[in-house]
């Protein structure tokens, strides 16, 4: 097999995760499924380090779903304080490595200071020009294009010459990259109501390893697969070159 080489013109521009597992590895364990959240933390910085070297612009973590609400309430809040936590803990290396952080999703019922870490986090990293970092908190794809269409409608958008270039600029990733490249760990093969606009063409890589035992040799792997696929966006390819390969 030939090798795949990840050049600047293989590298994704927009990375997507869902990061699943977390709960599975704790049980396997015979641990609390906070402590799988826990390790959960180690491999996504873990990932962020990697693909912020690789140099890809983008890159969204699924870290909790609109329909994660549905968990026992418990579990809910010991993901809170492990998002308050983290934003704490991780912020003043991420702004020094020039990271841009952006959250994404309904962050209306969430806990004041979880809001407010949020907040804090994103205009102290606004001004730096490294990799966007996009965490979906109480995200799903059905509510941001409901978002966005509500507010698409109201400021008379959907008149303009081009209605689908504009209402991309009302989805909450506006200004990023449409996602190249969605990875999901922990065996599931289905988006969960992810990104569901925004990776109409992303490829897509469903890897068995639970979350936190993920290495960044598995996602240098899951770089050189995504380096492998010819793209085609519905056109026919001439027989040589066209796509990555
Ligand atoms: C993903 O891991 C993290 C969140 C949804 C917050 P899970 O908690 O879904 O782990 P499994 O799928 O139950 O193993
Ligand atoms: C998707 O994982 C959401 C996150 C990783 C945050 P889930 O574990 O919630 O998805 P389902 O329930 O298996 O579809
Ligand atoms: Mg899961």
């Amino acid at each position: 097999m030939p090798v795949i080489r990840i050049t600047p013109q293989t590298l994704p521009a927009h990375v997507a995760i869902i990061m699943d597992g977390n709960g599975r590895w704790a049980e396997a364990r015979g641990q609390q499924r906070a402590a799988g959240h826990r390790a959960g933390l180690e491999a996504t910085r873990l990932a962020v380090r990697f693909f912020a070297e690789q140099g890809v612009d983008a890159l969204t973590l699924f870290a909790f779903s609109s329909e994660n609400w549905g968990r026992p309430q418990e579990e809910v809040e010991a993901l809170f304080e492990l998002f308050v936590s983290a934003i704490e803990a991780e912020l003043p290396e991420l702004v020094e490595g020039g990271i841009v952080l952006r959250f994404i999703g309904d962050r209306a019922s969430f806990p004041s200071d979880l809001q407010s870490r949020m907040r804090e986090a994103e205009q102290a990293s606004a001004a730096n020009d490294g990799m966007c970092l996009v965490v979906a908190l109480g995200y799903g794809g059905r509510w941001d294009v409901m978002q966005a269409a509500r507010r698409w409608v109201a400021d008379g958008a959907a008149e303009s010459e081009d209605p689908e270039g504009t209402f991309e600029d009302y989805l909450s990733t506006a200004g990023l990259p449409d996602v190249d490249l969605l990875i999901r760990t922990g065996g599931e093969h289905r988006i969960s109501n992810f990104l569901l606009w925004q990776a109409a063409y992303a490829e897509l890589l469903f890897i068995d390893t639970f979350w936190p035992d993920v290495t960044a040799e598995e996602l240098k792997q899951g770089l050189a697969w995504y380096a492998s696929r010819q793209r085609r966006f519905g056109r026919v390819m001439p027989r040589e070159g066209g796509g990555h390969a």
